[in-house]
């Protein structure tokens, strides 16, 4: 193991609960989950298969799969000799496959490595392709009383919860403190009740939705009960900036008319009337000269000047649009082939199937025309 994960292993006391590991055991033996398939053994191999199984999977689901596993591979020889194909036949319908690939390679390992035993620590456990750090301490607490800290998203979810985590589970110094409470509140003894009742717990009582919290032995202390933040807790994923674009957006008027531009069938506004942008520019400064140039391709500019900014929300991004009103005195003829450029009259404009931020702003300068100084 690596020095820093070593003392990661070494218990913090300022987080260690009195009668914590206590209550968790005398729930599990009362309330607890009792006569699955893989309790009552200690073999490593039927362990380590169940674990692997319920990474991801309910036991419901698994039973049947854990049953008709061990019957075809009784032991993790038999799995190691199989072919792939075979592993992946009978894992097959319980997802997330690569669970099933590195089981094979696991096993293989263990035969060709380990001659045919599972290691018998967490620590080496968790070298092993499919076994992480919280797995190789379920393996290793219930085939071999290792005293060693699990933290699967269940058990996550119950610290957060008991004694009231902040912050993003998935997030490395939160997850980091959630290990030191883990490792800090094992008992002496009784480590298989201890590590079934957690597991009990998260999945049957302090469920993410709808938690029982009436059943609960932690009731009177937890934080998040106490504070009303149940649902509160674990604090979800930080949802990431939503980017931001800026674009130009020009409103040549000439006359009552304003120009417009058909848009080509694909982007968020496809096949939408709107008007001609200087997407994604980013102008230094004062943008007038750039605006009145790209302006001047559909007639002599009189004006350009920029109006209050206006920005719109879509799922995946904001866009800031800039409008210029630029007065266009005498327009160019249209060059003879279709262009997706054609000027509508301002009475028109209520039924064109226009960008909402669009729509906003031309009504904003035709029902307020003196704003834009149209009157
Ligand atoms: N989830 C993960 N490990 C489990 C186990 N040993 N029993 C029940 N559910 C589990």
């Amino acid at each position: 193991m690596h020095k820093a994960a070593a003392e990661a292993r070494i218990a913090d006391e300022s987080l260690a609960v009195p009668g914590f590991a206590g209550q968790v055991i005398a729930w599990q033996q009362q309330h607890g989950r009792h006569g699955l398939p893989w309790q009552g053994t200690s073999d490593p191999y039927r362990i380590w298969l169940s674990e692997i199984m319920l990474q991801q999977t309910q036991v419901a689901a698994v039973i049947p799969y854990y049953l008709r596993f061990l019957e075809r591979f009784p032991t993790v020889r038999s799995l190691a000799d199989a072919e792939l194909a075979a592993v992946m036949g009978l894992w097959s319908g319980l997802g997330y496959y690569s669970r099933a690939r590195n089981l094979h390679r696991c096993a293989q390992l263990v035969r060709d490595q380990h001659g045919g035993a599972f290691p018998a620590s967490a620590a080496t456990l968790a070298t092993l392709p499919g076994i992480g750090r919280s797995t190789a301490a379920a393996i290793a607490a219930f085939a071999f009383a290792e005293r060693a800290a699990i933290l699967d998203g269940n058990v996550k979810r119950v610290f957060c919860r008991v004694f009231g985590i902040d912050g993003f589970p998935g997030e490395k110094a939160v997850e980091n403190l959630l290990w030191a409470r883990a490792q800090a509140l094992l008992p002496e003894r009784h480590i298989q009740a201890y590590t079934q009742g957690l597991m009990d717990l998260g999945a049957t009582v302090c469920t993410r939705s709808r938690p029982k919290c009436d059943a609960c032995p932690f009731r009177p202390s937890c934080v998040a009960h106490g504070s009303a933040r149940v649902a509160q807790l674990p604090a979800r994923k930080p949802s990431k900036p939503v980017p931001q674009r800026q674009t130009e957006m020009i409103i040549a008027l000439c006359g009552d008319e304003v120009l417009l531009e058909q848009r080509g069938p694909s982007g968020i506004w496809g096949g939408l009337l709107s008007l001609p942008e200087l997407p994604g520019v980013d102008l230094p400064g004062d943008a007038s000269d750039a605006v009145a140039s790209a302006a001047a391709g559909f007639g002599t500019v009189l004006r350009a000047d920029p109006l209050d900014r206006l920005s719109h929300g879509f799922t995946h991004f904001t866009l800031h649009i800039r409008p210029w009103l630029v007065r266009v005195g005498e327009r160019h003829v249209m060059a003879a082939e279709p262009s997706a450029f054609s000027w509508h009259r301002a009475d028109s404009l209520a039924a064109a199937p226009l960008p909402a931020p669009v729509r906003k702003l031309l009504m904003r300068l035709l029902v307020e025309p003196r704003l834009a100084g149209m009157d």
